[in-house]
Order: C-alpha cells, then structure tokens, then sequence
C-alpha cells in the first residue's frame, strides 16, 4: 500500500472532489494517511478565486516539500493547478504533478511516473467528466456533499473559475440518485447538492425542479441542501418543487456581489437589485421562514463611494441572515483587471469594515429575534471547545447542545435559548428517533 496525505482548500466542491481523488487512488492502492511525514504522495487540492487563496497555498506547499523524501511524490492539484500549469512546475522546482478539476483519473497514472523522477502536467478539460463510477472516500457520517453539475458556463467579470473548471455540464439524475440511495443506506440523512450555479442544473431530460423532488424522495434522506444558485435561475417549477418536497432545507445560499446595478451590470451578473429582492420576495412567499445568506464583493473596478452605500442599504432591504464578505481580488485574465477605475486597496479595506459590521450587527439583531423559537436541530459534529455538540437548524442556524459526542447524527426538537450574536445555545425538548 502507498500512503497519500492530502490538504484542502477552498469551496465545498474541493471538499467533495477531494474526497473523488482518495476514492481514485484507494483503487489504485493507496490508503490516506493523517500526517505528511508518513505519506509517500502528498496532495494539496487548491483554490483560486482570489489571491489570497493562493498565497496560503504556495506557503504551505514550502513547508510540505520538507516532508519530501526520495522518491516520494508532492502534487499540486485542484484550481489553482489548472490556472497556472506549467508556470507552477517552472517556480516549484519540489513539486512533481500539477493536475486540474478534470484530470483526477489520470493522477494514478502520473504519480506512478513521477515517483521514477518524471513531473507531469495535465490541465485537460474533459466535458463530459462528472467521475460518476467513482467510489467517493468519505468519513461516514450524518452529511454529505454531492456534486451534481461541474464547470460553469457564466461569466462574471470577476471571476475566474470558468477559467479553471471549464464548461457547465450536469451529471445525469439517475447516477445522481443512485449515489444518494448509496448513502443513505450508509446512514447519511443530510445531502448538499454541489454547483456552480446549481439551480440551472439540466442533464437533458430533468431540470433542477425534478432533481430535488427526485432527491427528496430517497428513502433516509431528511435534508436536502444545495449551493450555490443563481438568483436568475430559480423558475417557478423549481420554487415549487423546493415548497412542495419536505427534506429541502428553509435556507437558501444566495450570491448578490453588489447591491447596485451599475456595478452588477460591470460584473455582468444578469438581475438588478430589484429582480434580486423579487426573487427573495417569490422565495419567502413559497417557503415561509426561509432564511438566506449572501456573497458579497467590495471594492470592484468603479465602485463609487455611493455605490458601495448601496450594497449597505441592500444588506437591510434584502434581511439576509448572513453574508460572506471578500474584498474584490484581480485574477489574471478575467475581464474586470482591464476594467477602468481600480479601487485602491486602503479604500476596499475600510469598505470591508463598514460591510462586515453592518452585516454582523443585523445578524444579531434577527438571532436575538429567534429566541425562545423552536427548531429540529440535526447534531453534526463536536464543538471545538468544551464538551458540547454543534448542531444545524433546517434554517442552517448553528446550535449549541449539551449532549454526549454520540449523539452525532441524531435529531432533535430544540429550543433556542442563548445567542452569541452568531450562533445559538440550545435546550432539547424532544429528541427525534436517532438515526445513526
Ligand atoms: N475577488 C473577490 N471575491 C471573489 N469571489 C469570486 N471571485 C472573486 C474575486 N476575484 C467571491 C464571490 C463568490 C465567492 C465564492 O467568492 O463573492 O460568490
């Protein structure tokens, strides 16, 4: 048996394809190992939708290849692999293999080579690739990330991942729901569908309407998730099938990037801010307590003063109950670097800080309005500090629970009965049938 040590970054689609990679090379003989030191082949699945990203990456690549013995074997794979190519062989001289998103099959294949001293790259896109007859190797447990549609066919101004993961293309719903089926029976109850704009998802013959009813309907399966959507893409069979099948989750992952349309229409994102709160607007009136979370970009080429005021009022207009923040980062080659009107960085840092406290004193302002409601609470894994349990709301608030490390997997009817602003404590009223 050789020995693999791998490193994730970036999105829940790295995660899952991470997961596509140890299920490859377990075929191949290889057993994943928890410490560089004793690997044979070590991986770092990369990130590159901004630079800091790939900063982190390239510091923790210095500090992997000192774990390199002879023969052994360090690989760069992932997006950041595939934006840079050759150029990342050319200034890593430790690094061996460099492969993309769509090259995983062949990784048994050039590490084999690059152990007898040969460095490989293979950055091919391959459309038709979803690795559906791969045995994806992943710790039991009560979630899952599914991907169910790869590559993306947008192409935001700011954004480099078309770049790096290629064309859109979903797999078939068959495959996708044999897959759960396998899961489920594994004890798995929560899944996460995967894409990049996930809600556009069409395999030819079904559309994202009939995915999630198809998902939903899986023997086990009580939560379906899925992320991220396109705000464009939500049609009314889709709203209907998210009301009308009970595993899909009242919480939706929604990016805006700017609250205004001068700066949507720069990104080339495809809504204004009004079709964005009227989709919000159909969402809520469908799912009553839906809850959403946003991306959100500052300090994009152009964005005035006032501009920026606008993703402010847009993030009390649209109540959303969290947003994930990034100041805008050039990436190579993608359309907004050539873009008139750079922001300088001291004004996107200060934005970021406006934005972040209006964002988080909202956040606690509607947590503070959810005390003393009732939710069912699925327990996910044990809290980093002390000995309680972290669990989720099917609205994706996070709760905080007395319970033994047991308990993972099972449900439970809680009341909220603290806050810290962000996430909640918890008191059990009624547990539900374990299901682990
Ligand atoms: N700079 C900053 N943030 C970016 N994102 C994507 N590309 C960039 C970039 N060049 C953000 C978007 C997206 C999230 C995954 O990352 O908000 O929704």
């Amino acid at each position: 048996m050789k020995r693999v040590y791998i490193e994730t970054y970036g999105c829940q689609m790295n995660v899952a394809d991470t997961e596509v990679v140890l299920g490859v090379l377990k075929a191949h003989d290889y057993e994943q190992t928890e410490s560089p030191e004793d690997a044979d082949t070590i991986l770092v699945n990369t990130c590159a939708v901004r630079d800091n990203a790939e900063q982190r990456v390239i510091g923790r690549v210095g500090e992997l290849q000192r774990y390199k013995r002879p023969g052994n074997v360090l690989g760069v794979i992932g997006c950041m692999a595939q934006r840079l190519g050759p150029r990342l062989l050319a200034a890593v001289k430790q690094v061996d293999v460099v492969l993309g998103p769509d090259a995983y099959r062949n990784l048994p294949n050039l590490l084999e080579n690059a152990a007898r001293g040969e460095r490989a790259i293979d950055t091919g896109f391959r459309s038709w690739e979803h690795y559906e007859d791969v045995v994806a190797l992943r710790e039991r447990g009560p979630t899952a990330f599914v991907t169910v549609q790869r590559g993306c066919d947008y192409r935001c101004t700011f954004c480099i991942v078309p770049m790096t993961r290629g064309p859109e293309r979903s797999q078939k719903l068959e495959d996708i729901v044999t897959k759960i089926e396998d899961l489920a029976r594994e004890g798995t109850t929560e899944i996460t569908l995967l894409g990049q704009t996930v809600n556009a998802y069409h395999d030819g013959v079904h559309d994202f309407a009939d995915l999630l009813r198809a998902v939903g309907a899986v023997d086990g399966i009580r939560r379906v998730r899925f992320t991220s959507p396109y705000p464009n893409n939500f049609t009314e069979r889709a709203v209907a099938a998210m009301a009308e099948t009970p595993a899909v989750c009242d919480h939706v992952h929604l990016p805006v990037q700017s609250g205004s349309n001068a700066v949507l229409r720069r990104m080339l994102r495809r809504y204004t801010r009004e079709q964005y709160l009227a989709v919000m607007d159909r969402l809520r009136l469908a799912i009553p307590g839906i809850t959403f979370s946003t991306d959100i970009i500052v300090g994009f080429p152009g964005e005035t003063e006032s501009q920026f005021g606008e993703t402010l009022t847009l993030v009390e207009d649209a109540g959303f109950d969290d947003a994930y923040t990034f100041k805008y980062s050039p990436r190579e080659a993608t359309p907004a670097v050539r873009l008139q009107g750079q922001v300088p960085e001291a004004v996107a840092t200060e934005r970021l800080a406006r934005l972040i406290a209006t964002v988080r004193s909202q956040t606690r302002r509607r947590n503070v309005g959810r005390l003393g409601s009732l939710h069912e609470v699925l327990v996910e894994r044990p809290a980093k500090r002390g000995d309680q349990m972290l669990g989720r709301t099917r609205s994706n608030l996070m709760v905080l629970l007395e319970l033994p490390s047991s308990s993972v997997g099972t449900y439970h009817q809680v009341r909220l009965t603290g806050t810290t602003g962000s996430t909640f404590v918890g008191r059990i009223e009624s547990p539900s049938l374990a299901v682990i």
